[in-house]
């Protein structure tokens, strides 16, 4: 019986990647680090809590003393670390707390990995140390060409300068203390449970509530979109399958312009749910500081050496998910009550 500690395990692709695995698998015991910051839920989680092989701890990954009782507690095979701020636009506003929970949160993972994992000069057989990053490590793309694993660093934002700084980390981790990892950088993702101050959610939800949707600049800034199962795919069999040390791109070519997303929205819920839902909702607004203008992964490396393709194609998956957040308005209705007003008053006042 393998055990994992997932951290950030109830955000969007956490928690998604936690159902996954529990309902794929009867023979591991999952972890579940979170501090249940405002994206973090544990709502997401009700079909899986009263698993007995899964347990929920609300912790930081900052915190020295948390991390390392985990630890101590269980004896943690695989560490798969979802845990960090995730927006583009808060970091734009905040850097700081980025800085902190992804490059010193994800160092004290490590630390304590490292502590708990290797004796002397010996590691723990089969253990690694997954951390989930992101394709926005790499920077922009012009009109031509992708992302592959050889691509320079090549960060923007705050955000993605601080998943850049983790995943530097990890990697020094692997070469100086030859620790077992490996890290994963995927595209934009989509699907249940994700937090609406991202793109998708967020024009589902105006959409559904009469709001504007704010596009920021031309609209043609393009996104390689991903359903979030394929990526719980993906980072499974890096797990299992993953060659110690390696980096893995996870894309499923699926680019789009941003108003070709929002066009796609309006006209679903314009046929299927209220005729009153037209592009007149479109609002062109101030374009995003620094805003990368087009991201697109190479995945043959994942492809080729570890069998991975996506199996959801966008026009299904957008479906399912716009279906999903029809179903569970609830969900939507706790999640934008309370702090969530806040920040769209300051962001798109
Ligand atoms: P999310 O913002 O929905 O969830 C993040 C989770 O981390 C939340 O549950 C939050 O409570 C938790 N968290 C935040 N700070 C923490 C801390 N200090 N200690 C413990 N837990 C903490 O993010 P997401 O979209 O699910 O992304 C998950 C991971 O995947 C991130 O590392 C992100 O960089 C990466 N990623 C996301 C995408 C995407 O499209 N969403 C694409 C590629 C990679
Ligand atoms: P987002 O979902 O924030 O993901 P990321 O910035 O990590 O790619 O944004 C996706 C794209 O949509 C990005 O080009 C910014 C754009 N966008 C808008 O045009 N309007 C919005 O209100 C938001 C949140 C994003």
């Amino acid at each position: 019986m393998k055990t994992y500690l997932v951290t950030g395990g109830a955000g969007f692709i956490g928690s998604n990647f936690v159902i996954y695995m529990l309902k794929r698998y009867k023979d591991i015991k999952i972890i579940n680090l979170d501090k249940l910051t405002y994206a973090g839920n544990l709502e997401n989680l009700k079909e899986v809590e009263n698993y007995p092989n899964y347990v929920f701890i609300q912790g930081d990954i900052t915190d020295r003393e948390v991390v390392s009782k985990s630890f101590k507690d269980y004896s943690v095979d695989y560490v798969v670390n979802f845990a960090a701020e995730s927006h583009v636009d808060r970091s734009i506003r905040e850097p700081e707390v980025f800085a902190k929970t992804n490059v010193l949160g994800t160092v004290n993972l490590l630390n304590c990995a490292k502590e708990a994992w290797l004796d002397g000069e010996q590691w723990k057989p089969g253990v690694k140390f997954l951390h989930v990053s992101t394709d926005e490590v790499y920077g922009s793309l012009g009109e031509t060409g992708y992302f592959t694993e050889e691509t320079p660093l090549d960060p923007h934002s705050p955000y993605s300068a601080s998943k850049a700084g983790s995943d530097l980390m990890v990697k020094a981790y692997g070469d100086t203390y030859k620790m077992p990892i490996n890290i994963t950088r995927c595209s934009n993702n989509y699907g249940p449970y994700q937090f609406p101050e991202k793109l998708i959610p967020l024009l589902i939800n105006n959409c559904l509530n009469h709001r504007d949707l704010p596009v920021y600049g031309d609209g043609l800034n393009i996104r390689d979109w991903l359903y979030v199962e394929d990526h719980c795919k993906a980072i499974d069999m890096v797990i299992n399958k993953g060659l110690c040390g390696e980096v893995y791109n996870v894309g499923g070519h699926n680019e789009r312009t941003n108003i070709q997303i929002v066009k796609t929205v309006i006209n679903y819920i314009h046929e299927n749910v209220d005729k009153s839902v037209t592009e007149d909702l479109i609002k062109f607004v101030e374009d995003r500081k620094g805003h990368d203008r087009r991201y697109g992964i190479d995945p043959s490396k994942i492809k080729n050496e570890l069998g991975w393709y996506p199996e959801t194609r966008f026009e299904a998956g957008i479906v399912k998910t716009i279906q999903w957040y029809l179903d569970n308005k609830e969900w939507l209705e706790g999640v934008t009550s309370g702090e969530y007003r806040n920040y769209y008053e300051k962001m798109y006042k």
